[in-house]
């Protein structure tokens, strides 16, 4: 199979690169190195089935040979994490939507029909209670919301592209809804917690919770999110199909920070820090947030096989290893 993988030189991007690979499949990576980074697909690079371009897509000239090349297609390249939204606001609306239409338009021109598979994300549930959230329900947005919703806006703008797209010109697609996924690779630098506090409790220095640590969230490690992504692309339709992907086991940052300072067997303080020092700004944060698996395990056969335990220690002992 051909894969083209927009944002693969990213945390979930790479691993799926990686995983295509050790299938056998051909894989050409398009990524403009603004979050990723080389390292991430350095090992990959001498693989003659392995293909690199350092290109924006929204502007990438080869983006509709590239297209037509492709049995399958993840659309991973966005502009990512909290950090960057607050910072970007129009940035993030205007690449987020453009790149996905972009990428679309090529498919339809391309007049063959891969399977594409759009990253979503749980921001576009917004702030529901304490439920297991569900394809089915309906989406909350504050009127005039402030920009700290321009990420989760521009990834409905991309679902509903992507389910037009689907519809209007026959193109079989899967929208996935990507829960807080882990793993190796990912950074800590735009606002991702796990990598943050892993790295504060190996040096010893206060893991900085930001809020009151009662918000909770779901992990899943990125070596199951990529297995589901693969199997979910079986089920692209020409309907469009919008699908979680996470796990349902919600735990509260205050209790992350507690069980990595345990599992590190760190002598870290825990440091809560209001919103607006964090981020320099206001912020709404969702209180809750957990995936109803129910619709993913419907359609496809695998279970994750990473606890949240399992894959910490793996982090833990992999910046053990950088730290010394
Ligand atoms: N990691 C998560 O927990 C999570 C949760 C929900 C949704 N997602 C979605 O999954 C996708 C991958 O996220 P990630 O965590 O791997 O983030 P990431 O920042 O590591 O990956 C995004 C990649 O896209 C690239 N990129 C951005 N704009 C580009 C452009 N215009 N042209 C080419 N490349 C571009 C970046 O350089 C980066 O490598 C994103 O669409 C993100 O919104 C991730």
């Amino acid at each position: 199979m051909h894969v083209l993988i927009t944002g693969g030189a990213g945390f979930i991007g790479s691993h799926l690169a990686e995983y295509h690979l050790a299938l056998g499949d051909k894989v050409h990576v398009v990524d403009d190195l603004s979050t990723g980074q080389l390292s991430n697909i350095a090992p990959f690079l001498d693989d003659p089935h392995f293909r690199f371009t350092e290109q924006d897509i929204l502007t990438w000239c080869e983006l509709d040979h590239a297209v037509g090349w492709a049995d399958r297609i993840y659309h991973m390249a966005a502009v990512v994490g909290v950090f960057r939204v607050l910072a970007e606001p129009i940035k993030v609306l205007a690449t987020n939507i453009a790149a996905c239409e972009r990428l679309l338009r090529a498919v339809v021109h391309g007049g063959w029909r891969p399977q594409v598979v759009i990253a979503s994300s749980s921001e576009v549930y917004g702030p529901q209670g304490r439920v297991a959230l569900h394809e089915g329900m309906p989406l909350l947005i504050t009127p005039g919301a402030p920009p700290r919703w321009n990420y989760a806006i521009s990834k409905l703008a991309d679902e509903a592209l992507g389910i037009s797209y689907a519809r209007q010109h026959g193109i079989p697609v899967v929208i996935a809804r990507l829960f807080n996924t882990v793993g190796p690779r990912q950074t800590g630098r735009y606002g991702m917690v796990v990598p943050r506090f892993v790295r504060q409790a190996v040096r010893g220095e206060p893991l900085t919770v930001f809020g009151d640590g009662l918000q909770s969230r779901a992990f899943i490690d990125v070596r199951d999110t990529v297995r589901y992504l693969d199997q979910l692309a079986q089920h692209a339709s020409t309907e469009g199909v919008i699908c979680n992907v996470g796990r349902d086991d919600e735990i509260t940052i205050e209790n992350l920070a507690r069980k990595v300072i345990e599992r590190v067997g760190s002598t870290s303080t825990i440091l809560t820090m209001d919103y607006e020092a964090a981020y320099g700004q206001a912020y709404e944060d969702i209180p809750h947030r957990r995936p109803s698996v129910r619709k993913l395990h419907e359609l496809v056969e695998h279970r994750p096989t990473w606890t949240l335990d399992a894959t910490l220690d793996d982090l833990i002992a992999r910046v053990r290893a950088e730290e010394t």
